[in-house]
């Protein structure tokens, strides 16, 4: 049959153009499990209420198996006037089992149908994304484990400014996937709303029961609305949202690490798995993969602003627009998905570089510490910060480092500086003294890594 499926009330010829303009399938058949476990869902339904009988049902159940089976096999062939994956799937049904075929989209529309697609779809591969997820924390977190010994400076506007651990810096980025993953799965619920049984847009008149539909699709609750249940695509603006964020954290953690393995800084050496040469310039060994994840970071964002400006000023319910969200999405998801097992790649196989960290301490990352200092002899930190930029700008005029001032110095600066001062001048110890929560004393990075243990073991 080579005659659409809506093609009664058509005399003229669709135009060839339009129909690659229209076509979906291309894309779609991604989704092809997920229309068939809809529709054998929906094929209970119809029996349930007595539109099939339970042979009907039993053959239409079989007839979708057999096709899901050649999709599975790579042996599905699309025919040319197949629009989408909802059309292909019941064009080979009817090849399959006959006029009986026909008898399956009974009260249904592809309006409800590919509403419920997407939703059972999202719900499986966002499975897949959550491993990447914590695929990934799982790297940074037992990499911090190992490496809290490794101190290097802490910046604020790209200056040095504190000394903290390296595994610190590791959790902080590993903090921000962590609220990833809550996140993401607050998204569950709202994805998880069966629109199937919503019909075209004004509900099913064979009163399927639309929460056994769900209870079968494993859809935790079903759309109360059937105008909102064909129209609604908000789950996936919230997906592409929930990516572009997660994707932001990525690139960010990318430009950190981009930064720490020039020569310049010289902190870590990305391996050569995720690292490419340069045609021209034999000495290169770029860090691609971290560029790309910063960059791909504008593409995923660009599908969630694409997606919501089609969806700005669509009258209510089904609009072919809607059709447009399957790209983003599917682009979106690919992209993330590759982008945590890219990253967990580049994290766990990173060389680092204690030794340069350690360089890159100078005695003026020291300064807040020599302040404190005063401040734990009874003067207001206000005057410590003053006097310890004072012996900043003393060691600056003498081309040395702060600790190479003389007592002497101090006592002219401050009469409460004594002997002790130059204990200030140890980065271990000033790292150890932040044992308040959060701080990066060992202490409070073991904790950390204890919260984000429980919260990998959940
Ligand atoms: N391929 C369409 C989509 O992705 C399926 C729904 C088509 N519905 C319709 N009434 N034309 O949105």
């Amino acid at each position: 049959t080579k005659q659409k499926l809506w093609g009664g009330r058509f005399t003229g010829k669709t135009d060839p153009l339009m129909h690659t303009f229209n076509q979906s399938l291309a894309y779609d058949q991604r989704m092809h499990a997920a229309d068939i476990k809809g529709s054998i869902a929906y094929t209970k339904g119809l029996k349930r209420v007595g539109i099939l009988t339970e042979d009907e049902e039993t053959k239409i159940i079989a007839g979708l198996q057999a096709v899901g089976k050649e999709w599975g096999d790579g042996t599905f062939i699309p025919a040319p006037a197949d629009e989408d994956i909802h059309t292909a799937n019941e064009r080979r049904l009817s090849e399959l089992i006959g006029p009986l075929g026909g008898k399956l989209h009974t009260g249904r529309s592809r309006n409800d149908q590919v509403a419920t697609d997407m939703r059972l779809w999202l719900l499986e591969e966002i499975q897949e994304v959550e491993n990447g997820l914590r695929g990934l924390i799982r790297v940074m977190v037992e990499r911090a484990d190992k490496e809290k010994g490794y101190l290097m400076p802490g910046y604020t506007h790209l200056q040095r400014g504190q000394p903290i651990r390296w595994s610190h810096l590791l959790l902080s980025h590993a903090f921000s996937f962590r609220s990833d993953l809550e996140r993401l799965q607050q998204l569950i619920p709202r994805i998880s709303v069966l629109p199937l049984g919503s019909g075209a847009l004004a509900g099913n008149p064979f009163v399927v029961d639309r929460e056994f539909l769900a209870k079968e699709l494993g859809f935790q609750s079903v759309a109360e609305n059937s105008l909102w249940g064909v129209g609604d695509r908000d789950f996936i603006v919230e997906f592409l949202m929930w990516s572009s964020l997660a994707m932001t954290h990525i690139s960010r953690m990318a430009e950190d690490l981009i930064i720490y393995s020039t020569a310049e800084f010289g902190f870590v050496t990305l391996s050569d798995a995720y690292s490419t040469g340069s045609s021209m310039m034999p000495q290169k060994k770029n860090p691609d993969s971290l560029e790309l994840l910063r960059g791909k970071s504008g593409r995923v964002f660009g599908n969630m602003a694409g997606f919501v400006m089609t969806l700005k000023g669509l009258p209510s319910t089904y609009n072919k627009d809607l059709q447009e969200d399957k790209e983003p999405l599917f682009d979106a998801l690919v992209n993330v998905s590759m982008s945590f097992k890219i990253a967990e790649g580049v994290i766990a196989t990173l060389d680092v570089h204690p030794e340069k960290m350690r360089q890159a301490l100078t005695m003026d990352v020291l300064a807040t510490d020599l302040a404190d200092y005063l401040v734990r002899k009874g003067i207001p930190f206000r005057e410590t910060h003053h006097i310890s930029g004072r012996a900043v700008a003393l060691a600056e005029s003498r081309k040395c480092q702060l600790n190479e001032l003389s007592l002497s110095d101090f006592k002219n600066l401050n009469d409460k500086f004594t002997e002790d001062v130059h204990e200030v001048f140890d980065f271990e110890a000033s790292v150890e003294r932040r044992q308040a929560t959060g701080g990066p004393s060992r202490k409070m990075v073991d904790r950390q890594i204890a919260v984000l243990r429980e919260v990998l073991s959940n």
